[in-house]
């Protein structure tokens, strides 16, 4: 049996100010799973989210804005944290508005390293829990992302809006193209009628041709994320959800009770499939993934597969792949579910366009229990168009074009000293920067959003994403980054 350590007990003091009952939970947290150096940066920098995370739920949001507003880098207000996330700093801060009335800390050990932390506290008579998981990968142990759902349910789309240069969402453009745009309009007409099956199957005969496989191994979604949405229906008893990655499968399977194993891939974030638990019947990878830009070997990828075994490859920027390098999608394999996405290439996010390609008896369990006409007339129009030959020599071209400027985006941000994480081949970057909880800030105020990236489990402090963009938008990031980043030392 690994170490395992419960503290649990009331708290004697009343009106303990928060800012010291936190300080005390943590600093056993701190002292009990993190050990020395590095992970004490990690859990000081994240234990912010947490807080915040925490006092939404239990304060009126405003209150909470007001002393943790999301887009500055509030250090020590609430006792710890560190200048640059790098080292400790004295208490600063009083909150004697919120009471610590009980808490308790779990520690489990699991193997692999990953240890699973649970911290419940009663604030204003609420109980409020959040689960962190740590890692030991190499001999740094580090807290990845703050598991508590408003964590993983944060994306890029939150971080625009303003008027600011949008760099946080990996959307291509601000609206699809006008060709795309037109063929929307005129389905307009019709939508007094419900969803056509003759319609549905004409979209999926399009997705058909385009990746050689039979009609009915494709289902049309509302949006790659409805296909997270309905894997719990596949009844697993064990997911095993490889990160860095998108949040939203694990959301979904959590929400539904289902036990997860975080498999964490360490920089560069190839795939180790022998991390991967033999016992998962479920497993969900990202290939591109987000927010790593890697893109896995195909043979790693089905080197996963195992009798008894479904397994998720989640392929929405595998559009953007020139060549579509490593996709499973066309490969007939009964126990792989690909899940595509139409909302980034054609920027369709706001249509919700997206599909999943799968054996048919696999897409009939995942179907289980949805809504009748759950896909929109207009939505199954824009699937089509996008399915037809003219859209996909287009998005070939569009893939070259990000290829391109994401070579010249990386080596002008290498040229700042940012170094760039593992080997991009997605529509964004991942950066490693030093105080990037700093320099986002810092860009925001710039007129600059880029993604923060410590609510993605398996990512140490200090990264950020940015989107792939054309060179002119990119002006903008270096001169806003040449402001914000931290001065170097002569
Ligand atoms: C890796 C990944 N998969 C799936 C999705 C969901 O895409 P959609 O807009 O099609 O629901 C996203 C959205 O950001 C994503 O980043």
């Amino acid at each position: 049996m690994g170490e395992s350590l419960r503290l649990r007990g009331s708290d004697s003091q009343a009106n303990t100010p928060s800012s010291q009952a936190f300080e005390d939970l943590f600093d056993a947290l701190e002292h009990s799973v993190l050990g020395p150096a590095g992970g004490v940066v990690a859990l000081e920098v994240r234990a912010q989210g947490l807080l915040r995370a925490a006092l939404r739920q239990a304060h009126h949001p405003e209150r909470v804005d007001e002393r943790w507003p999301d887009d500055t880098f509030e250090l020590g207000r609430c006792g710890f944290g560190g200048t640059d996330g790098l080292q400790r700093v004295a208490k600063s801060g009083e909150d004697s508005r919120c009471r610590i009335g009980e808490r308790s800390i779990e520690i489990e050990e699991h193997n692999r390293g990953t240890r699973a932390v649970r911290c419940s506290w009663v604030c204003h008579d609420k109980t409020i829990s959040v689960t962190a998981a740590t890692t030991l990968i190499g001999n740094e142990r580090i807290l990845s992302a703050v598991d508590s759902m408003a964590l993983l349910r944060h994306h890029g789309d939150v971080e625009v809006g303003d008027g600011l240069m949008d760099f946080a969402v990996n959307v291509q453009g601000l609206a699809p193209p006008d060709w795309l745009t037109a063929r929307i309009a005129a389905a307009l007409t019709s939508l007094g009628s419900y969803p056509s099956a003759a319609a549905d199957l004409n979209a999926r005969e399009a997705i058909a041709r385009r990746h050689r496989r039979s009609p009915d191994e494709v289902l049309l979604l509302s949006g790659g994320a409805e296909g997270f949405a309905m894997l719990p229906r596949l009844r697993p008893r064990l997911a095993a959800v490889v990160h860095p990655s998108f949040t939203e499968p694990e959301v979904s399977l959590r929400e539904a009770s289902v036990p997860i194993v975080q498999v964490m891939l360490a920089p560069p974030y190839t795939l180790d499939t022998a991390s991967v638990p033999e016992e998962a019947d479920l497993v969900v990878i990202g290939n591109p993934t987000n927010p790593t830009s890697v893109l896995h070997e195909r043979s790693a990828i089905l080197a996963l597969r195992r009798p008894g075994r479904v397994l998720v490859v989640d392929e929405a920027f595998a559009d953007a792949v020139p060549g579509e390098r490593e996709s499973v999608a066309g490969d007939t394999f009964d126990d792989i579910v690909v899940l595509r996405s139409l909302t980034k290439t054609w920027a369709l996010a706001g249509l919700r366009c997206g599909y999943a390609l799968g054996h048919p008896d696999v897409l009939a369990a995942l179907t289980r229990g949805r809504a009748h006409w759950p896909v929109g007339t207009l939505q199954i129009e824009a699937i089509a168009a996008c399915s037809e030959p003219r859209a996909l020599e287009i998005a070939a071209a569009k893939a070259e074009a990000i290829g391109a400027d994401r070579r010249s985006m990386a080596a002008r941000l290498e040229s700042l000293g940012i170094e760039i994480c593992g080997k991009p081949q997605a529509p964004f970057l991942l950066l490693k920067i030093p105080a990037a909880e700093q320099v986002r800030s810092r860009l925001r105020a710039d007129g600059v959003a880029v993604r923060r990236c410590d609510t993605f489990p398996g990512l140490a402090p200090g990264h950020l994403r940015v989107a792939v963009r054309p060179p002119d938008q990119v002006d903008l990031l270096i001169e806003g980054l040449q402001r914000a980043l931290p001065r170097r030392r002569m």
